[in-house]
């Protein structure tokens, strides 16, 4: 009934509903795209609802966008909403356990061991661990069998989420974390990666056994990393590696510390969970489309065949400069990317009374609103990404979009003020905060792992088409969003060995 009661209009207006605290948790939870246009219709860009006791304000499109990302750190903070979900995962002292100085300094550690060399190395590795996946795992048995008649099929989610795992061991974890992935931490990623869930995140702390399972996992995966470097340090000799726990070893704060053992092994937890999901689901999604859009898994061959195809009627390996080259593939990521970003909700705390600019524009009026110290702030990149103001049949796959001059062009001047500039550059996708499309984020707390992502998908992707057609078989599944990302329900591709002409 309070909700009946006058309240102050400088606050954003609050969507109204019937249960104190849990608020619009179902609504949202169920289907937030559909939440928050219902929302937009009823009141504007900016709204506030009741989240499990807590008030979160919704700001939508580019500009709504650019209040959340853009906002200064003193006044939005990331650390305060995320780490009672990312701290019993990642460890101590990293990421949002620690100030946003000190993750800005950690971010710039593993930028610099990301380069251009190891992306080269990384090309071959990820092409290998896929070839190694075909030929053992039991749902690519007829794949197998070598029978170009036979189609088979396999389970999406785990097939995308074991592939994703392999490859990013193999590349940014190290050699000794993927030897020892088939044995027991397999177990022990699990149990971290089962305490990645909402109601971890939203009720921490809760005396069950995932909660149990979770915390022993993080302390075994932490000290298993702590004593690989233990190892690498007593015996350097043996361990000439050039990986990012090599690259983090040496490097050093600003105030010229190292970076300590655990928070090193921490780093290399997050970035393993950081990119778990958001790989996975992506690699998913865009195997759905194409098993779902026979013209452009054709398109995608025929470009491999007119880049890497030899004489005998083969195709050679790639490289990593050469896949930057491929268009088509590049768009089929990206509009995989637009329609499912795997992080539907970015969130901040507000630490001061903040306005929110009028340029937000409500379609009803023009005002200004105060979002008050302690409200969680929210930006759904998600909503913009789907918007048929910006995007010509929002809702349909379509990668030539991002090929056909003209697409990109119409949608870039439909999208942005005159005089705006769109950064539709391979990898870096319009730099700024203020725009329509953001995957990865943007501003401060934008991803680190984006070139990385569209290496490991591309290369994926790259590796599967020229070795198998791929179809769907029934309705094209439905978004989940119970989980943290935004994934798939589960579902079959199924799959035959690609003929040669
Ligand atoms: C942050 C998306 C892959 C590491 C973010 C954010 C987004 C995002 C939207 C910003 C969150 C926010 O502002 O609150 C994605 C997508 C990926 C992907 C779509 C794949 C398709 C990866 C990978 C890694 C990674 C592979 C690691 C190698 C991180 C880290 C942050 C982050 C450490 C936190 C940065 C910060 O808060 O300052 N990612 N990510 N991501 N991502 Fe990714």
């Amino acid at each position: 009934l309070w909700q009946l009661l006058p309240r102050d209009k400088s606050q954003p207006p609050l969507v109204w509903h019937w249960i104190p605290v849990l608020g619009s948790a179902p609504a949202y939870g169920r289907d937030p795209v559909a939440f928050f246009r219902e929302c937009r219709e009823k009141y504007g860009n900016v709204f506030s609802f009741i989240l499990l006791g807590r008030r979160v304000t919704v700001t939508l499109g580019p500009q709504g966008n650019d209040f959340v990302l853009g906002g200064k750190h003193t006044q939005l903070a990331a650390e305060d909403v995320y780490s009672p979900l990312t701290t019993p995962i990642f460890g101590k002292d990293v990421v949002y356990d620690c100030p946003n100085e000190k993750l800005m300094e950690q971010k710039r550690f593993v930028k610099v061991s990301l380069t251009i060399e190891k992306f080269r190395a990384y090309v071959g590795m990820i092409e290998d661990e896929v070839k190694d996946y075909l030929n053992s795992d039991p749902a690519f048995r007829v794949w197998q069998m070598n029978d170009i008649n036979e189609w088979g099929s396999f389970n999406v989610l785990k097939t995308f989420s074991e592939i994703t795992i392999l490859t990013a061991s193999r590349t940014l974890q190290g050699r000794e974390i993927r030897e020892s992935l088939t044995k027991d931490y397999a177990q022990v990623y699990s149990d971290l990666d089962h305490g990645f869930t909402p109601l971890h995140w939203m009720v921490p702390g809760l005396p069950l056994p995932s909660y149990r399972r979770r915390d022993a996992a993080h302390a075994k995966m932490s000290s298993f990393y702590q004593s690989i470097l233990r190892n690498r340090r007593e015996h350097p000799e043996q361990n000439q590696e050039d990986d990012v726990m090599s690259s983090l070893m040496k490097q050093r704060y600003r105030d010229g510390t190292s970076i300590p053992d655990h928070e090193i092994a921490h780093i290399l937890i997050a970035l393993l969970m950081a990119g778990q999901h958001t790989s996975s689901s992506s690699l998913a999604w865009t195997m759905l489309h194409l098993a779902d859009r026979p013209d452009i898994q054709e398109a995608l061959y025929k470009e491999q065949i007119q880049h890497f195809g030899t004489p005998d009627g083969g195709l050679r390996d790639v490289t990593y400069d050469e896949i930057r080259e491929l268009k088509v593939l590049d768009a089929v990521v990206r509009e995989t990317l637009r329609m499912h970003p795997p992080i539907h909700s970015i969130m901040r705390k507000a630490h001061t009374d903040i306005p929110v600019p009028a340029t937000l524009g409500t379609p009803s009026e023009d005002k200004v609103f105060v979002v008050p110290k302690g409200d969680i702030v929210l930006a759904s990149p998600l909503i913009s990404q789907l918007d048929p103001t910006v995007w010509e049949n929002s809702e349909t796959w379509e990668p030539a979009r991002w090929y056909d001059e003209k697409g990109v062009a119409a949608q870039a001047n439909r999208a942005y003020d005159e005089g705006q500039k769109v950064d539709f550059g391979f990898g870096l996708v319009s730099k700024g905060t203020i725009s329509p499309y953001l995957p990865f984020g943007a501003g401060r707390h934008r991803c680190i792992g984006e070139q990385f992502a569209y290496l490991q998908i591309s290369t994926v992707i790259l590796a599967l088409i020229r070795r198998m057609e791929f179809r769907l078989e029934g309705e094209f599944p439905q978004p989940d969003y119970s989980s943290m990302m935004v994934q798939p329900m589960p579902c079959k591709i199924h799959y035959r060995r690609r003929k040669f002409d």
